[in-house]
C-alpha cells in the first residue's frame, strides 16, 4: 500500500465518489396538472412492471447456507417482481437453473480468453430463450493492467472486431456492458450493438466518473441508437428516478440486493424491488412524470 502521509487515504473509491453524485442531485416539484403514474416498461419486445432491473451478479449461492443456489432466488424475485433479470459469470447448469424459473434473464458473458466458450455460451443463452445476451468488457483487464483472471479463468483484451464478430454470431441483442465514455458508446453504437450498460462495474476503475456524470452526453449521442442502461450504486427508487431522469432507459441494482437475499430469500429481494418501485413512482407523481417514457432532466438541480 502506498504511504500518502498527513492522514490522505489511498487512491479514492469510486463509489464513494458515486454515491456522493447521487445525492448532490434534487428534484423540483410539478404537482399543476401531474397523473397518477405508471411505472410499466417495455424492453425488447417484453413487458414489464418496473424499470428497476437485478443487476448482472454471480457467485451469489455461498451468502445463505440454506440456499441450494443464491442464482435462482434472484431469478425468482426477479420474476415476482415484475422485473427484467440479469445474470453474470456462471456455468450453463447454473444458466439453465435460473431460466428454469421463467425470469426473463439477460446473459452476460465474460470476456473470456477461449473463443469457442463465449460462442457456445451465446448459443446457450438463445437456446434457453434470454431476453439478451452480452458482455463485460470491464474485466478484460485487471486492476494492475494484465488480462484479468477472475475466479481462475483468464481473460482477453478484446477489440472492436471481436465483439462485432459476437453481435453477428446471435440473433439476440447482444448488450456491451461497462461503458464509460461517449467515445465507447459510439464505437459499440458502430458495431451493432443493441444495448450498453454504463458502468464502471462497482469501482474498478478509482476516480471514476459517476455513471450519472456522463449519462447524458453518451444518450445524446447513441440514445437514439438503442437502450442506454445504468447500474452501479442504486440502491433506492429516488436514485432510480435520477438515473432515468438522466435519460437511462432502464437501471440495475445488484449490491444492494444481497443483504435481503442473504436475510429473507427470494421473497424479501421481490419486497424491495416492489418498495423501491413504489418509491419511483411517488417521486414521478410528484414531479409530473406520468409514464417511464416522460422523464425530463430539467426536474433535476445539482447543489
Ligand atoms: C457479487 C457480485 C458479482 C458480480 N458478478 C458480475 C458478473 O459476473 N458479470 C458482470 O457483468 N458484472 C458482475 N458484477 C457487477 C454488477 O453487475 C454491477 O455492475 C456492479 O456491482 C455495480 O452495481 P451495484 O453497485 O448495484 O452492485 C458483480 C457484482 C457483485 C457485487
Amino acid at each position: 500500500m502506498a504511504l500518502y502521509g498527513n492522514g490522505i487515504k489511498e487512491p479514492s473509491s469510486s463509489k464513494e465518489i458515486t454515491r456522493a453524485y447521487f445525492d448532490s442531485l434534487l428534484l423540483e416539484m410539478r404537482l399543476m396538472d401531474a397523473k397518477v403514474p405508471v411505472t410499466d416498461f417495455e424492453l425488447y419486445g417484453r413487458k414489464f412492471k418496473t424499470p428497476i432491473m437485478t443487476a448482472a451478479l454471480s457467485h451469489i449461492g455461498t451468502f445463505n447456507p440454506d440456499m441450494p443456489s443464491g442464482m435462482v432466488q434472484y431469478a425468482q424475485a426477479a420474476q415476482m417482481a415484475g422485473a427484467v433479470h440479469w445474470i453474470g459469470m456462471g456455468s450453463d447448469e447454473e444458466f439453465e437453473a435460473v431460466m428454469a424459473t421463467g425470469a426473463d434473464t439477460i446473459r452476460i458473458v465474460k470476456p473470456y480468453a477461449e473463443e469457442e466458450k463465449i460462442f457456445s455460451m451465446i448459443k446457450c443463452a438463445e437456446k434457453n430463450g434470454a431476453l439478451a445476451v452480452g458482455m463485460d468488457i470491464d474485466h478484460m483487464f485487471g486492476m494492475e493492467g494484465d488480462r484479468d483472471i477472475c475466479m481462475g479463468e483468464t481473460m482477453e483484451v478484446k477489440s472492436s472486431e471481436d465483439l462485432k464478430r459476437y453481435i453477428e454470431t446471435t440473433s439476440l441483442p447482444f448488450i456491451i456492458k461497462g461503458v464509460l465514455s461517449v467515445q465507447d458508446a459510439i464505437k459499440c453504437a458502430q458495431i451493432g450493438a443493441k444495448g450498453i450498460v454504463v458502468s464502471h462495474h462497482g469501482g474498478r476503475l478509482s476516480y471514476a466518473v459517476p455513471p450519472l456524470y456522463v449519462l447524458p452526453e453518451i444518450v445524446k449521442a447513441v440514445g437514439d441508437k438503442m437502450p442506454v442502461f445504468v447500474d452501479c450504486g442504486i440502491c433506492s427508487g429516488m436514485d432510480a428516478y435520477k438515473a432515468l431522469a438522466l435519460g437511462a432507459t432502464a437501471v440495475s441494482v445488484g449490491t444492494h440486493l444481497i443483504p435481503y437475499i442473504r436475510q429473507g430469500g427470494q421473497q424479501a429481494v421481490a419486497e424491495r424491488i416492489e418498495e423501491m418501485t413504489a418509491q419511483l413512482k411517488g417521486a414521478m407523481a410528484y414531479t409530473g412524470v406520468a409514464s417511464v417514457k416522460e422523464f425530463d432532466s430539467t426536474v433535476l438541480h445539482r447543489i
